[in-house]
């Protein structure tokens, strides 16, 4: 084969394995050494006795304290932006953290970032938001009316799913979220998000069109949330449209009782 083949071939694979996003000019070498540091003044060290008592934080304990000393949305924004335990920031674009409107005492929670989210920082603005918005639409929303977000907040290289490592370590910045914003109702958008919230292994075909008191750490109180399925989803088999479309409407008549 020669160098132009070998090459694409090469690219090929790359793409098939989800490296298919130029992220910058210049290609990173993940497996050079790290910079040596500069000298600092060395902190007295720990006795053996302090260092052996002294629990160590697992990664998800590290996440919730981080997400609990945010005090605001933009806060929190900040803090995940920072945040540099979760593999995914390295590889996404930008940090999508939300859009639409904190007060309108709804939530929407989708599940990761697409390429389109990734490349603007907005959560569902490719394909499946479009078709969110006009289900939306026809129910008289529109993002004034609800503020959207998703479990994970960068895309997954190649839109794969995320890991339960991944939705567990991100879980306390949603719960945070929602806990910030106190939401009236909660809107779920597939099963990765009905899952991880309604602490269950049910898929969403049971979890979908019921009601369902939620608790969120940080809330005194259970939060109603509705699953349905996730408008990529809808996208690849229309005929759910009409469950969903069933969801929509509980999901207006519960609105309307709140306003009434
Ligand atoms: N799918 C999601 O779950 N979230 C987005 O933001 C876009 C697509």
């Amino acid at each position: 084969m020669d160098l132009r083949a070998t090459l694409i071939a090469a690219l090929r694979l790359q793409v098939e394995w989800g490296a298919d996003e130029a992220l910058a000019d210049a290609a990173i070498d993940r497996f050079a050494a790290p910079p040596a540091r500069a000298r600092t003044e060395a902190a007295p060290a720990p006795t053996p006795q302090a260092t052996a008592n002294r629990p160590l934080p697992t990664p998800v304990a590290h996440a919730a304290a981080i997400a609990a000393a945010c005090s605001s949305l933009a806060a929190l924004r900040e803090a995940l932006a920072r945040f540099d335990g979760c593999p995914l920031s390295d590889t996404a674009t930008n940090l999508v953290f939300n859009d639409g409107n904190p007060e309108a005492g709804l939530m929407l929670i989708g599940e990761a970032p697409g390429a389109e989210e990734d490349r603007i920082g907005k959560p569902f603005v490719g394909p499946s938001g479009q078709l969110l918005d006009r289900m939306l639409a026809s129910i008289g929303l529109d993002r004034g009316g609800y503020l959207i977000t998703n479990l994970i907040p960068w895309r997954p290289p190649g839109n794969r799913s995320p890991t339960d490592a991944e939705v567990a370590l991100c879980l306390p910045f949603l719960h945070r979220q929602i806990a910030l914003v106190q939401p009236r109702l909660l809107l779920l958008l597939g099963g990765l998000a009905a899952k991880a919230l309604m602490g269950t292994s049910a898929g969403i075909t049971r979890l979908r069109g019921t009601w369902r008191e939620i608790e969120i750490p940080g809330l005194a109180a259970p939060l109603p949330a509705l699953a349905t399925y996730h408008p990529a989803y809808l996208l690849r088999s229309p005929g759910a449209k009409r469950l969903a479309w069933a969801d929509l409407i509980a999901l207006r008549r519960r609105l309307d009782v709140l306003d009434k």
